[in-house]
């Protein structure tokens, strides 16, 4: 039903933002760094994205860890490393608390990386001053879950999507901000009058758009969407989707999507990154992590995706069981507490993120396709109608 729901397409705006939608990929390094997970080759990606094979950001090794006190460390963000091109939409999926928002808002150091790089366009923005933050949190921004919370109750619209150009000191005079305010409203399908009014007069979906439009006002080339649309009405989730679906398009901007629902994420990622006690524990593209997941894990998630037929849904079960604690990650594995399939190499070896072979392919491995399990080769073939078989041990 959703996924049906997701697929009702609307029309493109009227008149979109000519810097926004001609940049395409113009701006910045254009090179094509060398990088432990994203695979030599564009034509490895799936379903091809912006299909430059232009790499835009790239996470190695991120680390982010909150000390508690009494020697407790919550290890949030514990390793995570994986690439995103231009143009490209990377899901990221896991249980709450698995360290999805927090790794979003490492990338754009909202919160302190306690180690490891993020680089963007070529430049590792762990050490850049302040003042070259403030330039690259141009190009990267970030939309938070809940449209109610995230926009000033005191600001009009006109002054919420204003405020960034203001702060950047873009359109100096009134009349360009202006202007570009207007276009951006517009561009989200919202009416000009809107510049008046305060974002509590709208609804939900609404005020998601006014989100994305200030998301967009300073002509971004990501944006970190954490969880965009799950405080949405069903009914709305749809129209931001496809908005967000259209900007891609025009604009060849790349988005890191935060989510829970498995299915809005197939639908809208190219690249799917599953993630567990602040691990990656399966990165691939998108049709073939669904069709072909090699993780337990995604397994595990994937069973639990609801179906619309009764039939195959008495065969499911629940993913079951709580992940253990961020401050007492199991050894080796960190999934083997809850792994139908553990074995005695999975408390004493923690899985590196490896390439998977090919099913019949011999020892040919997929290089787009990585999954942090001892027996990702060797697991049982993958029948999504049989998924029971592969959940999670109570
Ligand atoms: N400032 C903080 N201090 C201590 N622990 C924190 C802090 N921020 C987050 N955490 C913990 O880090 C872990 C990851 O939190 P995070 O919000 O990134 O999870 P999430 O995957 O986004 O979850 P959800 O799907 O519920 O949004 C959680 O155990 C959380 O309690
Ligand atoms: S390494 Fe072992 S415990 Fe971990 S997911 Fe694979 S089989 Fe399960
Ligand atoms: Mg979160």
């Amino acid at each position: 039903m959703w996924c049906a729901a997701i697929c009702i397409r609307f029309a493109p705006p009227p008149n979109p933002l000519p810097t926004l939608w001609e940049k395409g990929s113009q701006k910045g390094n254009l090179n094509r760094l060398p990088h432990p997970i994203l695979p030599p080759s564009p034509t490895a990606w799936g379903k091809g994205i912006g299909g430059r094979g232009l790499m835009l950001l790239s996470v190695e090794d991120l680390h982010v860890h909150f000390p508690l006190g009494h020697g407790q460390v919550v290890r949030a963000v514990d390793g995570v490393t994986f690439a995103i091109e231009r143009g490209e939409t990377l899901g990221l999926v896991g249980e709450s608390g698995c360290g999805k928002s927090t790794t979003g808002r490492a990338i754009l150091r909202l919160i302190p990386p306690t180690s490891g790089r993020v680089v963007f366009e070529g430049q590792e923005i762990s050490g850049v001053s302040p003042s070259d933050m403030r330039t690259l949190r141009r190009r990267m921004q970030m939309v938070f879950q809940d449209p109610f919370a995230s926009l000033s109750p005191r600001m009009t619209v006109g002054q919420i999507v204003a405020e960034p150009l203001e702060i950047h000191r873009l359109h100096a005079n009134r009349r360009g901000r202006e202007e570009r305010v207007g276009a951006l409203l517009e561009s989200v399908g919202l009416p000009q009058a809107a510049v008046r009014r305060f974002a509590h007069e709208f609804s939900g979906g609404q005020r998601q758009r006014i989100g994305i439009a200030r998301a967009l006002a300073l002509d971004p080339d990501l944006i970190i969407l954490d969880e965009p649309v799950s405080a949405l009405d069903i009914s709305v989730r749809a129209q931001v989707v496809n908005l967000l679906q259209d900007i891609q398009e025009r604009s060849g901007i790349a988005y890191l999507f935060i989510g829970h629902d498995l299915s809005l994420i197939r639908h809208v990622a190219h690249r799917v990154a599953v993630m567990y006690l602040g691990r990656i524990v399966e990165i691939a593209p998108a049709h073939d992590l669904y069709t072909d997941p090699r993780h337990p894990y995604t397994r595990s998630l994937l069973a639990a995706v609801p179906v619309p037929d009764p039939a195959r849904r008495r065969e499911r079960a629940p993913l079951e069981g709580d992940p253990p604690s961020p401050i007492d990650i199991p050894s080796g594995c960190r999934f083997r507490t809850r792994c139908p399939f553990a074995q005695e190499i999975c408390a004493r070896d923690d899985p590196p993120l490896l390439p998977i072979e090919v099913t019949g392919g011999g020892a040919a491995a997929r290089p787009s396709h990585r999954a942090a399990c001892h027996f990702a080769n060797t697991l049982p073939v993958w029948d999504a109608s049989k998924a029971a078989d592969t959940v999670i041990k109570p």
